[in-house]
């Protein structure tokens, strides 16, 4: 049986003194840290100054080119990239683009390249990566400004082309009507899928998604996969094979499985391919 991810919030904990800093790393919410030497205990770890450089390009700005500026900053118990942007961006260049809502690995918004590799910025803690850290923003999706990109456009784009929502018989649809049970397990099964925040990881470490403008990508065939297992959902398989089964589809996948590596949520991307494949395959062949 599948497992569930547990909470990525951490709870509220009232005995905190008010004016002490989060430095729970799983957390995410984003409250600083104090410098490492204003913290007891702290002595003991390496006080480091981080060189972050960031790929800067405005394309609403005439005249901007892209280029390289890098910042340095104090590294603090706790921080996240997340973190070093925004202290970056309110200490030394305000016009630094950079997307975030969550701060807990909850939204998607905060992705981009680390060190060349897909990541969300609220959880990747500076004190995992070496001093000189890359940032680049996604690549497939529209730049909107420096690290932010538009995912979102391409995420509706690609649901309203699959049509990434529950069919479910006319008949069906009355919503004052009990919901219909569900066995626990296959529950579970769809939650796992389900899971996914549309963060474009996949997508961005994607090599056919970077040649082909129309390939689908791995978010997509996990949702396929996704609502192939609901049962409120009436679609045949020859309906999915309407949708995939080409090479923009599932054909077009070379598994190489960058997009299974990169999920910052660990879906199971690889089985989840390779069994809409057999499925749409089988269907190919009758
Ligand atoms: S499948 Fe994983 S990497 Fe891709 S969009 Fe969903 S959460 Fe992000
Ligand atoms: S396995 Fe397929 S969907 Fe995943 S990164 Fe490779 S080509 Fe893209
Ligand atoms: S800010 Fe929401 S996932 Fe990073």
């Amino acid at each position: 049986m599948s497992t569930i991810a547990p909470a990525n919030q951490a709870p509220i904990d009232s005995s905190r003194p008010v004016r002490e800093p989060c430095t729970d790393p799983a957390c995410g919410c984003g409250k600083r840290s104090l410098p490492a030497n204003a913290r007891a205990g702290s002595s003991q770890r390496e006080q480091r100054t981080l060189k972050i450089t960031v790929l800067r390009f405005n394309p609403h700005e005439p005249g901007s080119r892209p280029h390289l500026q890098t910042f340095a900053l104090e590294e603090a118990d706790g921080m996240t990239l997340y973190m070093a942007l925004n202290e970056i961006r309110e200490t030394q260049d305000p016009s630094l683009q950079f997307d975030f809502v969550c701060r807990a690995g909850i939204c998607g918004s905060c992705a981009m390249l680390v060190n060349g590799r897909p990541a969300l910025a609220c959880r990747e803690l500076t004190q995992k990566l070496d001093t000189v850290i890359t940032l680049a923003p996604l690549p497939v999706f529209e730049l909107i400004g420096d690290l932010s990109v538009n995912t979102g456009k391409w995420m509706r784009g690609m649901s309203e082309r699959l049509q990434t929502w529950v069919h479910a018989q006319e008949a069906q649809v009355d919503l004052r009507r009990l919901e219909a049970r569900m066995d626990p397990e296959l529950a579970d099964q769809i939650y796992e899928l389900d899971r996914c925040i549309e963060c474009g990881c996949c997508v961005s470490a994607c090599g056919t998604a970077r040649m082909r403008e129309d390939f689908v990508g791995a978010v997509a065939l996990n949702k396929i996969a996704r609502f192939r297992l609901d049962p409120r959902d009436t679609r045949s398989d020859e309906d999915f094979y309407e949708l995939v089964g080409d090479d923009d589809g599932v054909f077009g996948c070379m598994t190489l499985l960058g997009c299974h590596d990169v999920c910052p949520k660990q879906l199971p991307l690889a089985t989840q391919i390779a069994f809409i494949r057999r499925k749409m395959v089988a269907l190919g062949w009758k």
